[in-house]
């Protein structure tokens, strides 16, 4: 029985594969690369300044904070015997809001963060905020420039433990990192938009008019979660700009790849072995995905419903934010009261907290889900290979896995994959170290690309 099962699949698996491999190449969209998502309509004589910015908690925001912390209702007890399975445990939370509203030290953490340079400039009509951060300057260095951009529920304060090593130089490299980190638009200190339609291929057109504006046509880009998908689509719009694409959360979203997944649960030996701990047996990864991707589910679908009450609960924000940290930092510690959220410093998780709540942008954050889908151009480009050489790592926790023949479908130009068994999703927060020696050792990689193709 389950060998004609397994037939029947592979036929259907393959006729569906050769569908998708020998229909007509799609067309790169006509895209709008000026596209306005400020308030009304583009004027003439807009300012293209890049100002210095500061970050603070300033002391309005934190009274007020502080006073809604102190008067939260009770919370509802977890369920006797459980720790994280239903979601945050509020005895573990208590303890969290707790030490948000007593001992975290707001005005230290702003400065930690102030200790890069921050700037604001108006691309398309939103405000963007970017740290950059050029490195301590070494004649026998070669300058790389580097994009950086985060996901939900971040910004480009996850990249604060990596900046440092990406801009010092390394032994046994010649090259060190000129570093822009971003705050994707809605998040952080980044404007939103009002305007329907700012999807992650949008914010590739903005991201590229971001680097032009501070000085580069010719860039290196990494990213994960949102950011991941942001980076894909520009390495697929702007291969002239992309000298290369590392990436933390490696994924080929073709139609085709997802046949090929389907492929190797059914022979195995297709596959590479590291598949087989995290991606199959597929029924398994798919209980896990249902298990964990209802807020993916209600963010791409009423974002505005339940940005209300994260707007304007400090605790309803926290546990929100909090769940999810938590288990893409270690999706198996729900029998924990801290459901994984452990493995992250508790300061760096309040910081994204409290920028969340200082910049009231969860609802703009929120709607990137929902516009993520239903625009044909997302559908088109998914489906492009580009030629941008790319660098996949790959930590233990990461909530998808994808082995390198799956990835190559839209990377064919794969040059670098790390499999690393511990770590997760918040990489940069998590595993800062093995996080920023792995782009140094993709960036050497993507130079030899360059010098074959020559
Ligand atoms: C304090 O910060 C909040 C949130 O970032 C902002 O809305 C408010 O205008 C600031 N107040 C002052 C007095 O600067």
């Amino acid at each position: 029985m389950k060998l004609i099962i397994s037939t029947i699949v592979l036929l259907a698996a393959i006729y569906i594969g050769y569908k998708f491999m020998f229909r007509k190449p799609s067309k790169l969209p006509e895209l709008d690369l000026q596209k306005w998502w400020g308030a009304g309509v583009r004027t003439e004589g807009q300012d293209d300044s890049i100002r210095p910015f500061k970050i603070d908690f300033n002391d309005s925001m934190i009274a007020d904070l502080r006073q809604r912390l102190k008067n939260r209702r009770r919370f509802t007890k977890p369920l006797e015997g459980t720790q994280a399975q239903y979601g945050m445990n509020t005895d573990y939370l208590e303890t969290i809001l707790n030490y948000w509203a007593n001992d975290y030290n707001f005005k230290e953490r702003a400065e930690l963060l102030n200790a890069f340079p921050h700037f604001k400039t108006k691309i398309q009509g939103l405000d963007l905020h970017f740290i950059h951060v050029k490195p301590k300057v070494d004649d026998n260095k070669k300058v790389l420039p580097l994009l950086m951009l985060h996901g939900w529920p971040s910004s480009s304060k996850e990249f604060a433990k990596v900046i440092p090593i990406l801009t010092a130089p390394k032994r046994g490299y010649d090259i060190v990192f000129e570093v822009i980190a971003v705050d994707l638009p809605g998040y952080g200190y980044s404007e939103g938009t009002n305007k329907k339609g700012l999807n992650p291929v949008q914010m590739a057109i903005i991201m590229r008019n971001l680097m032009f504006r501070i000085g580069f046509t010719k860039f290196y880009i990494q990213g994960g979660d949102w950011g991941s998908q942001v980076a894909t689509h520009m390495a697929t719009l702007f291969p002239e700009n992309i000298l290369g694409y590392h990436c933390n959360m490696p994924v080929s979203s073709r139609p085709i790849s997802y046949v090929k997944l389907l492929i190797g649960s059914l022979f195995p030996r297709l596959t590479d072995p590291v598949a087989h701990s995290r991606v199959y047996p597929l029924k398994k990864y798919f209980s896990y995905i249902m298990r964990e991707s209802g807020y993916f589910h209600i963010q791409a679908t009423k974002p505005d419903t339940v940005g209300v009450g994260l707007t304007d609960s400090p605790s309803g924000l926290a546990a929100y934010l909090m769940e999810k940290m938590a288990m893409c930092s270690n999706s198996e510690q729900l029998d924990k009261p801290h459901g994984g959220l452990a493995n992250l410093d508790l300061n760096d998780v309040l910081d994204t907290v409290t920028i969340m709540w200082a910049n009231e942008c969860v609802v703009t954050a929120t709607r990137l889900y929902a516009e993520s889908f239903f625009y044909p151009e997302i559908n088109i480009l998914q489906d492009i290979p580009t030629e941008v050489p790319m660098a996949a790592l790959k930590f233990l926790y990461e909530v998808v896995y994808q082995p390198d023949w799956i990835i190559r479908d839209k990377f064919p130009n794969l040059v670098r994959s790390t499999v690393i068994d511990y770590g997760g999703h918040f990489a940069a927060l998590h595993t800062p170290k093995e996080f920023a020696d792995d782009i140094f050792a993709a960036a050497e990689a993507f130079i030899e690309f360059h010098k074959k193709e020559k």
